[in-house]
């Protein structure tokens, strides 16, 4: 009853393990065998851990380092698209209207193609080269040699943020439509019972493969704290080639203010059809705060409590520390 934007449920696939919308069985394979090329650049995380963030950086630092290009005010997910979106819009009237903005790009870019093999899929298909493809699926169940292939940068973020972040995305959209209260979403999270969950295996997973050449893994509080030092970085491991001006420049462009501004994400908050504009009136949209430490605002101790006991269980067999304020 917390969740109404799941019309059809969640699943636990791989036993005891990740929880997806129940259309993720439909595309599992179509998922696991995506063929990637070595100009890819795959953007993974689990959710809220700055992934459009980085998404924005990545684009520009490949696409459009002289920030002249002329589709850079569309929306993030057309320009850089969300691997598995469709089994979340699965049930939803977004994937079924024909003038939705997506499915108007779909058309365009998938001529002739059937929608319902996926929308999102078959956009990630055929974007143009360099792809900069978004995806929350945990390295296990994409192509084993997707790391082979092509390049995996992975955010991630400290789950304390994330929790905060995550309940406040899952109340003001509809696609999620979480109904309950913050206290039972801090329980959902320690019993990994969120979309996408378990957010540690997923953590683990990745940090495993981080001495992989290909691997480039980023905290979201390092590009808090020194975002030209990440994008430095980053030239090196996308070899972009970038002068010092260029990635001041997309410094700028991607930071948390230029981004709101741009709306990056191409969704009106104040669309009753995407979002509850009763919720992000108040509460903020996307954008909501990107800082590290909000957290310290919304967990009681009692609660504060609950995850750090989840977290001192959960990081026991891996060494990485995250920075819980700046
Ligand atoms: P908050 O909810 O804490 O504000 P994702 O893209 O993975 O869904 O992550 C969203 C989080 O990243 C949100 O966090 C959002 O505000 C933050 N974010 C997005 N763009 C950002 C930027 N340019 N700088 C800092 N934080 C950003």
């Amino acid at each position: 009853k917390d969740w109404v934007g799941y019309p059809k449920g969640l699943v636990r696939v791989t036993p005891g393990r990740w929880l997806f919308t129940a259309a993720y069985t439909k595309f599992a394979d179509k998922y696991y065998n995506f063929k990637f090329k070595q100009s890819d650049v795959v953007v993974n995380t689990w959710p809220k851990c700055g992934t459009t963030w980085v998404q924005e950086i990545v684009w520009t630092m490949t696409n459009n380092p002289d920030l002249n290009h002329p589709m850079a005010d569309l929306p993030v997910v057309i320009r850089s698209p969300f691997l598995e979106f469709d089994m979340l819009i699965d049930g939803h009237d977004l994937a079924a209207s024909e003038d939705n903005p997506l499915v108007l790009g779909f058309q365009a870019v998938c001529p002739g193609k059937n929608p319902a093999d996926g929308i999102m899929l078959q956009i990630s298909e055929s974007a143009s080269d360099p792809r900069i493809i978004k995806t929350h699926l945990p390295l296990s169940l994409l192509s084993p040699s997707l790391l082979d292939t092509a390049k995996v940068v992975y955010v991630a973020r400290n789950p304390k943020d994330v929790l905060v972040s995550y309940c406040h995305h899952s109340r003001i959209l509809k696609m999620h439509g979480y109904m309950g209260s913050f206290e039972d979403f801090v329980q959902y999270f320690v019993d990994d019972d969120l979309l996408y969950s378990p957010y540690w295996l997923h953590v683990k997973e990745a940090w495993e493969k981080r001495h992989h050449p290909n691997m480039h893994f980023i905290f979201y509080e390092d590009l808090k704290t020194d975002v030209l030092g990440e994008l430095n970085k980053l030239n090196t491991f996308l070899d972009t080639k970038l002068t010092e001006d260029q990635l001041n420049n997309i410094v700028k462009h991607t930071s948390y203010s230029e981004m709101k501004v741009r709306n990056v994400l191409g969704a009106d908050i104040n669309d009753s059809s995407i979002f509850y504009p009763d919720i992000t009136s108040t509460d903020g949209g996307f954008f909501r705060k990107g800082e590290t430490g909000d957290w310290k605002s919304k967990l009681t101790p009692e609660l504060e409590a609950k995850v750090d006991s989840w977290i001192s269980k959960n990081a026991e067999d891996i060494d990485i520390s995250f920075k819980y304020s700046l």
